[in-house]
């Protein structure tokens, strides 16, 4: 056990993270460093079970674990699609289920039929590209924005945007509309992929562990 070299989860902030932890509990790891809300620490380490932890923005996860600055990672298939990261996704943990839409005014409908040149604002022009670009085969002008996509439509920037949708209430209160599905979206962990090949037994193991109590 003290041969053991750290392993380094990066954790999306907020919900995702608060989620993963619960998880993690169940399975006996736990980190009773991170339970201290007012603390400022980046990074929490658990000595006994060599395990560190840090919390990131959920876009750059995907980064961490590329780098191999962490070896696992907990965040939204949002973001895998959109950061396109060399990583292994190993497990759906099936938690933060959302999904990716396209979203607007009902009459915005109408222009998503007949391969119109529109603008689509979102928060994630990559998935947005691949959607219209290679499966709807209709060239759009994507104005990326980084947060209350719901605007682009309201204000006039845009006809439609791509964006998550998950209780429908912020769409619902903006007079806006789910027009098309792009796909469903969950809590991902996903490995680096030398991590994987050095440290296959422990990762493995928390993966079939995980595997027992997220399904
Ligand atoms: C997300 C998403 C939608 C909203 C959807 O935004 O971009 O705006 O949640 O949730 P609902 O269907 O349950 O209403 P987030 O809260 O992350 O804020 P942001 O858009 O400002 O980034």
């Amino acid at each position: 056990m003290s041969n053991e070299r750290y392993l380094t989860f990066a954790l999306g902030k907020g919900r995702l993270a608060n989620k993963t932890l619960e998880l993690l509990e169940q399975i006996g790891i736990t980190c009773e460093e991170m339970k201290d809300k007012s603390s400022r620490k980046l990074i929490f380490v658990n000595e006994e079970q060599k395990l560190r932890f840090f919390l990131a923005k959920g876009s750059d996860v995907p980064t961490y674990v590329e780098y191999g600055a962490a070896d696992i990672g907990v965040v939204g298939s949002d973001t895998i699609l959109e950061e396109s990261r060399k990583a292994y996704e190993v497990l759906d943990l099936g938690f933060g289920k959302c999904r990716m839409c396209v979203c607007g005014p009902e009459e915005a409908g109408e222009l998503l039929q007949h391969h119109e040149m529109i603008r689509v604002a979102s928060k994630y022009p990559n998935i947005a590209k691949d959607y219209f670009y290679n499966k709807k085969h209709q060239t759009v002008d994507i104005i990326k924005l980084n947060g209350s996509v719901e605007l682009g439509p309201i204000v006039g920037l845009s006809d439609v945007i791509v964006d998550i949708v998950e209780t429908g209430s912020t769409l619902h209160e903006n007079g806006l509309k789910v027009l098309e599905e792009i796909c469903p979206l969950s809590a991902r962990m996903i490995v680096n992929q030398v991590s994987m090949q050095m440290e296959t037994e422990r990762i493995r193991k928390l993966i079939d562990q995980l595997k027992e109590v997220c399904q």
